[in-house]
């Protein structure tokens, strides 16, 4: 079983920290199919520190989200340390995360993210110092390095354990590679045979099979996944049905999919309000309806709503319509 400290994590299926995604609206729908263990989008620690409300509104967590990992990002060790204490004393996360992966030039130009990919004793350093100051697990998420020519994987992971790191989160690419390219499931081996906390492999993870492909492959206690639950949470779901019992289940209905869509609205509303929810579920809608035949139209009426009775109304009857093609297409064979 997965266990990071203490927190006891029921199966290896974890949903992947992803920034404005994951909030508790989306992280409590995929929970509710059957995650092992979520990850909250990643918290800037000066946001923390200077009491910054859109921040501060980014820890909430629901009770029944948990297990959950809370990620906070920085480039600096006192105001990190600050923050894990805050996050440590002032939230029901089980796990503190530290950011090491992000690639973004806003991000890595203030030193956090990836950039600290490049000096494992910094590293150390600064896991340790967390570890020191909160109680909470402490874990990292790293990519394998920053450019093929520094990819320190190894030694960074390495580090983490020393410094009391409970867990590594490895995504199988470099800074540089951003998103593109192939995830190296080679050097997350390469980890998980270097150190002893639990390793969670990370990177192009697709399908049921990939999970458990990765799993086979890499020796890893854990898979991550991310885009591949973006409008699909049942992803999540169908994996861990697959991993336990070799079963393949089929997709959900089209009316399925789409009740869960309003689900993950109805969240975000109540989470934010309705004008910021529409807003973000126009890009969660699109993804939900990825795949299904002839959704082109209702792709650009989505981004014309304004309100959740639109955006439902809009959702509905194109359920319908799917069903009725559906339903003159069985009769005619
Ligand atoms: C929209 C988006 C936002 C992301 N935000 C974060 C983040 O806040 N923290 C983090 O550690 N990784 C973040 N990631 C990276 C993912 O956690 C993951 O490492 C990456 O997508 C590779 O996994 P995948 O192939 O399963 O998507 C983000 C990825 C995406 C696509």
């Amino acid at each position: 079983m997965l266990k990071i400290g203490d927190i006891e994590i029921k199966n290896p299926v974890v949903l992947a920290p992803m920034a404005g995604v994951c909030n508790s609206a989306f992280r409590l729908t995929v929970k509710e199919f059957g995650a092992g263990l979520v990850c909250a989008e990643m918290v800037s620690d000066k946001g923390i520190l200077f009491n910054n409300e859109k921040t501060l509104g980014m820890l909430y967590i629901d009770e029944r989200e948990k297990p959950l990992s809370l990620q906070i990002f920085g480039g600096e060790k006192e105001t990190l340390v600050e923050a894990a204490k805050f996050v440590d004393k002032n939230t029901n996360a089980d796990i503190i995360d530290i950011n090491m992966g992000c690639p973004v030039p806003k991000i890595t130009k203030c030193d956090a993210g990836a950039k600290w990919l490049l000096d494992p004793s910094k590293i150390y350093d600064v896991v340790a110092a967390i570890v020191d100051a909160v109680e909470k697990p402490v874990t990292v998420k790293m990519r394998i390095g920053w450019d093929e020519n520094h990819i320190y994987a190894v030694e960074n992971a390495q580090a983490v354990e020393r410094a009391g790191g409970k867990a590594v989160a490895v995504h199988g690419r470099t800074r540089v590679q951003m998103y593109e390219g192939k995830a190296d499931w080679n050097i997350i081996k390469q980890v998980k045979e270097a150190v002893n906390i639990p390793v969670i492999g990370n990177g192009d993870v697709q399908t049921p099979q990939d999970a458990k492909r990765m799993l086979e492959e890499t020796g890893v206690d854990g898979v991550m996944i991310g885009r591949a639950a973006l409008g699909n949470p049942w992803m999540i779901y169908r994996t861990v049905r697959y991993l336990e019992t070799g079963e393949l289940i089929p997709e959900p209905s089209v009316r399925e999919k789409i009740e869960v869509c309003i689900l993950h609205l109805d969240r975000l509303i109540a989470l934010k309000n309705e004008h910021i929810a529409i807003k973000e579920m126009r890009k969660h809608a699109a993804w939900y309806l990825k795949g299904i035949r002839g959704n082109a139209k209702i792709r650009n009426e989505i981004n014309e709503c304004n309100t959740r009775e639109e955006l439902v109304t809009l959702l509905m009857n194109f359920v319908e319509e799917v069903e009725n093609k559906q339903q003159s297409n069985a009769q005619a064979v």
